[in-house]
């Protein structure tokens, strides 16, 4: 069995993202993680367990007695939701979905109202949470930190679960589990996700959720991938490598009317200007073929939809939101369900819900 407290951290931090999967599972061989980093951790029959469990969850839920019954399943753990970026959806969905699970929180939302302030590092942050609660899900601007962290608490005497709920401009693995989620249920009556084509438009150089989601969608058989951007922010040589080694079909341009026209899904993202090296760099670029409006959603399917990580600027217009091809609303709603569903698996409780009696 390979186990994260038995490797060093250099050699650990050297292997591939494909290598370190089998070091942060739960249970050998079963696939299902117990420290969430990164997406390349999911594979397709990971994923439809994780939906399966989402889908389950929120059919109990509907019931008072359903309710009460998933309150109980993790009543004897505690989360600490540590946030060190700004974050709405991601920090309102894992607190829900705890609350589902009935965990008990602590949370910290901004680094100057805790020890950081002092001087403390974020290492040290980190390790003290672990000290009072069973899981730490964790957003930082810093890339690779929770990796880190899992590693360093998986050889700690309180080993306890990391989520990456966002790291840097790396990888944000839960929100493309809920955007898989989303697509899943989309198609689910209309012959599923395979042989779809998803376009993904908008700051595609910065947008972690891209990275992640562009991964998921490379478990799906043929699912062709466009990228469309402005030269300044077109998809990074990292997920362009990744999908030509796996023998995807993707495209890259900036024409979006054209993309939207062959598209299934369309995955619209804001410009992420917070990265940027030099103050108002980004405002420097037209953006402004890289937006969906009425336009754009006379030339998409019937049966298409349109999804958006979220938040939103303007990249697509208020008019497009009553649409039933607007999915962001309940792709959000989805977030919640899905981490409901990773949570009680990391706990080790997908067995039970799947099998109980509500
Ligand atoms: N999609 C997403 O990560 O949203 P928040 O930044 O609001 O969490």
């Amino acid at each position: 069995m390979k186990r994260l407290n038995e490797i060093e951290w250099e050699k650990f931090e050297a292997l591939s993202l494909e290598e370190k999967r089998p070091y942060l599972e739960r249970v050998e061989g079963d696939g299902m993680p117990y420290h969430t980093l990164f997406a390349q951790q999911f594979d397709r029959p990971v994923l439809e367990r994780l939906c399966a469990l989402a889908n389950r969850i929120r059919f109990i839920n509907k019931s008072k007695e359903g309710a009460l019954y998933l309150k109980g399943v993790l009543a004897h753990k505690r989360a600490m939701l540590y946030f060190s970026q700004p974050s709405s959806r991601t920090f309102l969905s894992h607190l829900a979905a705890c609350q589902i699970l009935g965990i008990t929180t602590g949370s910290v939302r901004d680094a100057a109202t805790s020890s950081e302030f002092k001087g403390e590092s974020r290492e040290d942050s980190v390790r003290t949470f672990s000290s009072y609660f069973d899981m730490i899900i964790m957003r930082s601007p810093e890339q690779g930190l929770a990796e880190r962290m899992a590693w360093e608490l998986s050889n700690s005497s309180r080993s306890i679960p990391i989520i990456n709920a966002g790291s840097g401009k790396d990888q944000h693995p839960t929100q493309a589990l809920l955007d898989i989620y989303t697509l899943m249920r989309s198609f689910e009556e209309k012959g599923g996700l395979d042989g779809r084509t998803v376009v993904f438009c908008g700051d595609l150089m910065r947008g972690r959720t891209v990275r992640s989601l562009s991964y998921l969608l490379t478990d799906f058989r043929n699912v062709r991938q466009v990228f469309v951007a402005p030269q300044e922010l077109q998809v990074p040589a990292d997920v362009v490598m990744i999908l030509a080694r796996r023998g995807i079909d993707f495209e890259v341009t900036d024409n979006l009317r054209e993309a939207v026209k062959s598209a299934d899904a369309v995955y619209m993202t804001r410009i992420q200007d917070e990265w940027d090296s030099a103050k108002g760099a980004s405002a420097r670029i037209d953006t402004s073929r890289f937006k969906f409006g009425a336009e754009e959603l006379k030339l998409l399917k019937p049966d298409g939809c349109l999804l958006h990580p979220l938040p939103r600027r303007d990249e697509i217009a208020v008019c497009c939101d009553r649409d039933p091809r607007a999915m962001y609303w309940r792709q959000m709603r989805n977030g919640m369900w899905i981490r409901a569903a990773l949570i009680a698996a990391t706990f080790g409780f997908e067995k039970d819900i799947m099998s109980c009696g509500y």
